[in-house]
């Protein structure tokens, strides 16, 4: 069993690690916690795609021209991802953004933005490069699938919808959660998971090589735990 609660020494051989899956299955959270025990830098590819979404809702772009959109328009909207620390920070006009990537607006426009090729490609060369030393858990859907085939460890983390849910509500609002925000937020889940899983660019797929994580009935310190034990028994990192 690993003691998570002390970060590792510095391993020598850097890999990388992804770790994917459907929304509220706790890959941002786990990849986190990941990267700080292994002293790797954390990406999370997801916040990428709502950086693009709150540039374009705040350069008022009309969701009309969304399907338009070339990589000229991308470019001009001067976006920066910069490694700081253990993880890639997001700025947009200069501004760091962080709560604001999490609104119901950016959340609910996020997949239309994240299911447009141009985008795609467009993130693909900035993902890849933070993962050229290694020294990465990158999570987010298409990881292990296509955007790191060759990472060392594949995790798809997964969990029944209505945890994904409750867990999604916790972290948002608290223990208050009345029946009709639960319902709401099932709905919401379900949608953007139909929307990333039917997509024509890089959907949500479980990568084959990948190991299956159902979280369902475990907590988070034994979800963490499950994931370091994978990473230590098939790499010894
Ligand atoms: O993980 P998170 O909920 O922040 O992701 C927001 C959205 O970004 C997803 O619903 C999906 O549409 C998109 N996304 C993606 N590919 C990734 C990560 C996120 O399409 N690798």
């Amino acid at each position: 069993m690993v003691d998570f609660e002390f970060k590792e020494e510095k391993q020598s051989e850097a890999i990388v690690i992804t770790i994917d899956g459907p929304a509220g299955s706790g890959k941002t959270t786990t990849a986190k916690e990941l990267a700080k025990i292994l002293d790797y830098r954390h990406l999370d590819s997801g916040a990428l795609y709502r950086t693009l979404t709150f540039s374009l809702l705040s350069a008022n772009v009309p969701t009309s021209r969304w399907d338009q959109l070339e990589e000229t328009d991308l470019e001009g909207l001067k976006l920066q991802f910069i490694p700081e620390g253990d993880c890639i920070e997001m700025y947009y006009n200069q501004r760091k953004l962080s709560s604001e990537l999490r609104s119901p607006e950016v959340t609910d426009n996020v997949s239309h933005v994240s299911s447009l090729g141009v985008v795609r490609n467009w993130l693909l060369g900035t993902q890849q490069m933070l993962g050229v030393h290694g020294g990465l858990v990158a999570d987010g859907r298409d990881m292990g699938a296509a955007v790191f085939p060759e990472a060392e460890v594949k995790i798809f983390l997964t969990a029944e919808l209505e945890i994904r849910a409750r867990r999604r509500l916790l972290e948002n609002i608290g223990e208050e959660i009345s029946k009709e925000q639960f319902k709401e937020e099932m709905i919401r889940i379900e949608e953007r998971d139909l929307a990333d899983r039917s997509r024509k660019y890089s959907p949500l797929i479980r990568a084959e090589d990948s190991i299956l994580v159902d979280t369902t009935t475990l907590s988070f310190k034994d979800q963490l735990i499950a994931v370091r034990n994978i990473v230590k028994d098939l790499t010894g990192v």
